[in-house]
């Protein structure tokens, strides 16, 4: 480490309501780095990146750039310091188009005060390009899919000349090649000598792109040094405090019979002719690149989507479901990937959260049962490790991952007999997650049938019994869990090999 770093957080500490959730913390970033900035879902990563990034004052530490103290005392003062930050919460405006929110705050005008819009569509165009995103500047970013709206976020950041870019986990909705599009203009900036301070549970992603790495746990420094000499072994254990071993989660034990039976069902131009079965006690994975019409498929399962042909039978009995209220009585629940657009309701409190889809159960003579309210999350909250420290909080105070747990829990509560998770470990740290897949194996061997929905090929091995591939809205290859190799995975997926299955 040299004696001037371009950026050094120096003993910064930071309490909310008597909480401390930063100790003592201090990080330097030289010019030209890639820093990985690691721990357990609410280790204080983005809190430490908040501050940074003016949005958080500390209550106490210094901040030195370029050897000289400096007070960032709103975003806009950081980003006169030539600090960029993507956010983990993506903060497009879905109501302007993409190159409106690329130029939000920084629109250019002419001499006379008139918008160029054509010189703004031009240079969006052409950080669009480098990224290998294919959209028009002037479109709607409501129209867009998520992992668009993360790459607007990144090219917002790409957009000013920053001499440090923070990414909170950048690349959580992203397909593969967008991440190594990511990449690759990482690798261009860190040669020009741009630092990035990059925030992800994806360690082999970190692995692979960063230099050097900072590890946080509740709050403390445990370490840091340099990435090349780290095996991500030692370093989950840096995190986590113990060791994490990979083996398979689940366990044989003999599957009732089938819950849910899907025949011939087809949407124009989404996914068609899929046929498959789960049955009591089974988790059943479905995995594929972006665009490969899995979430479409189980938006339509659960009543999101109106338009499809073929049968759906839970039980034996053909359902019809055009509604989400009607995949719920017929017993089928959906914990949705993107929690922000989908799932939470950012004013209620955490525990409001997880009690709003199941109210029926904490009811009393029309009034919420509160003890009971408390109780059930008390449980949920030992079962899956969140950290909060007051429930009655709003659940936007929690760090990113504990609001997906709130979230989990949410849908548990309901407690269908068939569970759909799309996505399910997005933005949980690797420790949660073993808590997380623990519970789903236990939910299936309670006899529930479950589908778990995933873009990472490692975690459908683990958890599924069996394993269908999908690509281009077909299901091109259905395994046994011990049968599939993540190499096999690939290749349906990617469509260079394809079998397609008539039945299930
Ligand atoms: N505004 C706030 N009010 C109260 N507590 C907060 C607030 N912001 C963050 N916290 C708490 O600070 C701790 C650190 O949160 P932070 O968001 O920094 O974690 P993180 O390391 O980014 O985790 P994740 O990987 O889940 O995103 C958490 O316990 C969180 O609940
Ligand atoms: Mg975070």
């Amino acid at each position: 480490m040299s004696a001037n770093p371009f950026i050094a957080m120096k003993n910064i500490e930071k309490s909310f309501n008597g909480v401390s959730v930063l100790k003592k913390v201090s990080l330097q970033v030289e010019s030209g780095e890639i820093h990985a900035l690691l721990g357990e879902n609410g280790a204080g990563k983005s809190t430490l990146m908040n501050i940074l990034g003016g949005v958080l004052k500390p209550d106490v530490g210094s901040i030195i750039i370029n050897g000289n103290e400096v007070k960032l005392t709103n975003p806009r003062v950081s980003q006169q310091y030539g600090i960029s930050f993507i956010h983990q919460e993506l903060n497009v405006v879905s109501d302007l188009r993409v190159y409106e929110n690329l130029f939000l705050g920084s629109e250019l005008r002419n001499k006379f005060g008139f918008l160029k819009v054509e010189e703004m569509c031009n240079q969006t165009s052409d950080i669009l390009a480098l990224l290998g995103v294919d959209i028009h500047p002037k479109e709607y970013v409501r129209n867009l899919d998520t992992s668009y709206k993360q790459l607007i976020e990144i090219s917002k950041a790409l957009l000013h000349k920053s001499k440090l870019i923070i990414m909170d986990e950048p690349t959580s909705a992203l397909a593969e090649h967008e991440v190594e599009r990511l990449f690759a203009k990482m690798r261009n900036l860190k040669n020009s000598g741009v630092s990035i301070i990059y925030i992800s549970h994806k360690l082999k992603e970190v692995k692979e792109i960063c230099n050097r790495y900072t590890v946080l746990r509740d709050g403390e420094v445990v370490g840091n040094g340099d990435m090349e000499n780290e095996s991500i072994e030692t370093i989950t254990k840096l995190m986590v405090g113990k060791e994490i071993s990979e083996e398979r989660f689940t366990r044989k034990h003999t599957f009732g019979p089938s819950v849910l039976e899907v025949s011939n069902l087809s949407s124009e131009g989404l996914f068609k002719n899929i046929h498959f079965t789960v049955r009591k006690g089974e988790i059943v994975g479905f995995t594929g690149l972006a665009g490969d019409g899995r979430t479409e498929l189980f938006e339509s399962l659960f009543g999101y989507r109106k338009k499809y042909s073929g049968e759906i039978k839970v039980n034996r009995r053909v359902v019809k479901i055009d509604h989400p209220r009607k995949a719920l009585i017929a017993g089928i629940g959906l914990v949705p990937k993107d929690r922000k657009e989908n799932a939470i309701i950012k004013d209620l409190s955490v525990i409001h959260n997880m009690s709003l889809s199941s109210l029926g159960h904490f009811e009393k003579s029309g009034f919420i049962h509160e003890g009971k309210e408390k109780s059930k999350f008390e449980f949920y909250k030992r079962k899956l490790n969140i950290k909060v420290h007051n429930p009655r909080i709003t659940i936007d105070k929690l760090s990113g991952g504990n609001q997906q747990k709130v979230i989990i829990a949410k849908w548990l509560e309901v407690d269908t007999e068939i569970i759909i998770f799309d996505n399910p470990t997005q933005g949980i740290d690797v420790g949660a997650k073993r808590e997380i897949y623990q519970h789903i194996v236990e939910l299936a061997e309670q006899g529930k049938g479950i589908i778990i929905l995933s873009s990472e090929a490692p975690e459908i091995l683990k958890l599924c019994h069996t394993i269908h591939v999908m690509y281009q809205g077909e299901i091109t290859a259905r395994f046994t869990g011990e049968q599939a190799t993540e190499d096999e995975i690939m290749s349906y997926a990617t469509g260079s090999k394809r079998e397609v299955l008539h039945n299930g």
